[in-house]
């Protein structure tokens, strides 16, 4: 049988896991001190959400879905991400229906049919934030704020904001011909995939990899210079804040996301820690996705992180290993039932507690004791049941003492 896990997945454990619940943590303190709810939706969806929500001629959609039949013959997708999710929770559970802004966050897992690179995988797990209804441009800077400040408290390094607009749907129409004119003018010189990708979605070919392609993205017309007022003035107005939230950013006219919803402002956070992959985080606005899914007229902004690439870009020093506060060690049979009486006691004082029920010899305790990080060893024989004593070791000094079990539990 094959033990390794599904290309592209992997096993998180402790030591590693430390880190995994700092940053959920960090989020969860973060996010709803600027009143965010979490949300928590299915992982797998019918697969016309995504068809619908993301797009059907993006990358997401058309080679990178998990897609399965159950026995009921409907298709399902492994949610490719959770913004469509989202969205479509809040119309089916009403939300809409209430007045003013809605602002949620969420962390979970989500799964897409990639290459496999650094910081590339295919169950990744995202911590995301949207708001719905407020079409203020300083909502789009909070939301930027948001995703920056919190990086720099979970202390990822290297940061950079890039910011753009993508336009409306307007604006992008007369962008998207001019964009498709002048690089079908010089297709020669794209690469296959972009070739492809020409009568598509040429948006896209903003953003390829690839050195001809880049050098000829250079020289093409950039979406800023078609912007409708409307835009521009949104656009504008978004700058104007996060220079409020002090927030420093570089503008970057190049800079397209692979899933058709966005609208207006576009943004990605990348670490100077990462290779390739150095998006830490992306999001955008979306103006149009919740009608498209057949919900009232409501807008929306938000972003997604990859916990995965955050990690890699964190200095994660100063994260404290786990550490047991009490290791019971039982010497004989009898001594199983006065551990379990203390290790409740202990436990009610929220001090973390475990028990050696087999007896065993002191010194193979000890050497389990500091594989756990025990920072007190317990030592119970048949002396310490006789006299209603326990021997008490301290891991970090060194010091031993033997005290009664009614003074050990009160002083805790
Ligand atoms: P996205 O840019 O596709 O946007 O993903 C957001 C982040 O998820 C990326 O910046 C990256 O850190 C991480 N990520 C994406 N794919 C992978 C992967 N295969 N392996 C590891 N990490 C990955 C979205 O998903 C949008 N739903 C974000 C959003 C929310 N826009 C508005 N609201």
């Amino acid at each position: 049988m094959e033990t390794k896990p599904p290309r592209g997945t992997k096993d998180i454990l402790p030591p590693e896991i430390r880190i995994w619940q700092f940053v959920e943590q960090e989020a969860h303190k973060h996010f709803k001190s600027y009143n965010f709810k979490e949300i928590r939706t299915p992982i797998f969806e019918y697969i016309e959400l995504f068809q619908r929500g993301v797009g059907e001629t993006t990358e997401i959609v058309m080679k990178q879905m998990y897609v399965f039949t159950d026995n009921s013959g409907r298709t399902y997708v492994l949610r490719p991400e959770n913004t469509a999710s989202v969205a479509r929770a809040l119309i089916d559970n009403d939300i809409f229906q209430i007045a003013g802004p809605k602002r949620y966050y969420y962390i979970g897992p989500m799964f897409r049919y990639e290459k496999m690179q650094k910081g590339r995988y295919r169950q990744f797990h995202q911590i995301g934030l949207e708001i719905f209804g407020d079409e203020h441009p300083a909502a789009d800077a909070e939301v930027i704020a948001v995703g920056y400040t919190y990086l720099k408290r979970i202390n990822c390094k290297n940061l950079i904001v890039e910011i753009n607009s993508v336009g409306c749907r307007k604006c992008r129409t007369t962008y998207n011909y001019e964009l498709e004119l002048f690089l079908s003018k010089n297709k020669d010189y794209l690469c296959q995939d972009c070739k492809d990708r020409l009568t598509r979605n040429p948006l896209r070919i903003l953003d390829c990899k690839n050195e001809n392609c880049i050098n000829l993205v250079k020289q093409a017309p950039i979406i800023l210079d078609y912007l409708c007022k409307e835009c521009k003035v949104h656009f504008n107005d978004v700058k104007f804040y996060l220079d409020r939230y002090k927030i420093s950013y570089e503008l970057n006219p190049y800079l397209v996301r692979g899933l058709d919803y966005y609208t207006k402002t576009a943004f990605e956070i990348k670490s100077g820690e990462l290779g390739a992959q150095n998006a830490v985080l992306g999001g955008g606005r979306y103006d149009s996705l919740v009608k498209e899914l057949e919900g009232p007229d409501v807008c929306g902004i938000g972003f997604a992180l990859g916990i995965e690439r955050v990690i890699l870009a964190m200095d994660t020093s100063s994260i404290k290993e786990d550490v047991l506060d009490y290791y019971i060690v039982c010497l004989t049979e009898d001594a199983v039932m006065y551990a379990i009486e203390i290790s409740e006691g202990i436990r009610k004082y929220n001090y973390s507690c475990e028990i050696a029920y087999k007896p065993t010899s002191i010194r193979s305790a000890m050497r389990i004791a500091n594989k756990l990080n025990a920072e007190k060893v317990i030592i119970l024989g048949s002396d310490e049941i006789t006299n209603n004593v326990v021997s008490i070791k301290n891991m970090i000094t060194g010091e031993q003492s033997i005290i009664h079990k009614n003074d050990f539990l009160k002083q805790l």
